[in-house]
């Protein structure tokens, strides 16, 4: 399938900036490490999940609030960088830039990470009822847990109302109400996530399923469960797909998990086949994390150039 005109993604979330420090190990409670060098870059969940999104072709609508300082100067000259519309992001002086402390081991490039929200939490309701008309021509409309819950709630009843997919990554984790759960189009939690909202513990494909058909007792359409490199899981109740993790060298890890649901929401709003759009999103992010330098200096990672060169890398078809 080839498509001429570039999909509109919304995604209302957060946006930080990410001071990251790598070090031979990580510092265990009341331990000093030396580092070995820091890279102030670009970040939040909802920031990454939009990256990705235009980084996939998207047309980029990004709801979300940075502060009057350096960080804040940062983000929006990232925001102009990639094309995001800046409509809806707003200069907020109440307070600091969200912000997030990231420690990577450089053995194997995991991270540890401290989010410090600033404006970030004062993204509610009111910052997605304003950007209401343009979810008539979205495509799809895609957020995670990094705003308040109002937000997230306004976000899926506009997409709802519009008749858009609406997408939510429950990242971080927190209890959701079932009343937000029921009728989100595609939900996309990792394990821990997807264990904590079902109850069930995720320790092999079998909890998956289960885990899986309890979300969509709950009135969930599409769940995608993201298993880290063990790859990802999806189903709607009829069918399903697992799709294998893609064997990379990791370099840092952090914002794969924001890499795949940014690419997904373009499969979805693209109308691609589930089997692809898991594919194409696994790609997008087993991709993320081989890629240090473009990540710490433009940004994250660099998807290249769409569906075609992924597809090909990956043999998609
Ligand atoms: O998912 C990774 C992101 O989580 C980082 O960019 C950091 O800012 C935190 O929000």
């Amino acid at each position: 399938m080839s498509t001429t005109k570039k999909v509109k993604i919304i995604v209302p979330g957060s946006s930080n900036a990410d001071l990251t420090g790598f070090a031979p190990h990580l510092p265990a409670a009341g331990e000093t490490v030396m580092g070995s060098s820091l890279h102030i870059g670009i970040g939040g969940k909802g920031c990454n999940q939009m990256t990705a999104a235009a980084r996939a072709g998207a047309d980029a609508w990004f709801i979300t609030r940075v502060g009057q300082d350096v960080f804040g100067e940062t983000l929006r000259r990232h925001f102009a960088a990639e094309g995001f519309r800046d409509r809806y992001i707003r200069e907020d002086g109440t307070a600091e830039t969200g912000c997030a402390l990231i420690e990577i081991d450089e053995r194997d490039g995991q991270n540890r990470i401290l989010v410090i929200p600033g404006v970030n939490r004062n993204i509610g309701a009111e910052d997605v009822r304003a950007a209401e008309a343009d979810f008539a021509d979205a495509d799809a409309v895609l957020t995670q847990l990094e705003i308040d819950l109002s937000a997230v709630a306004e976000a899926k009843r506009l997409a709802q109302a519009a008749g858009k997919p609406f997408l939510l990554n429950p990242a971080p984790w927190q209890p959701l109400p079932d009343e937000l759960l029921c009728g989100i189009d595609w939900f996309t939690p990792n394990e821990t996530e997807a264990g904590g909202c079902s109850g069930i513990g995720i320790t092999d494909g079998e909890s998956v399923r289960r885990a899986a058909r309890v979300l969509l007792g709950k009135g969930i359409r599409n769940v995608v469960i993201t298993l880290g490199h063990r790859g990802a899981y999806w189903t709607d109740g009829t069918r399903e797909v697992m799709v294998p993790g893609i064997r990379v060298q990791a370099v840092e890890t952090t914002g794969a998990g924001d890499t795949f649901n940014g690419a997904l929401a373009v499969a979805v709003a693209e109308g691609r086949d589930p089997e692809w759009a898991l594919r194409f999103a696994n790609a997008a992010a087993a991709l993320s994390v081989t890629r240090l330098l473009q990540r710490v200096i433009d940004g994250h990672f660099y998807l290249a150039d769409h569906a075609t060169l992924i597809c090909g890398a990956v043999d998609l078809e």
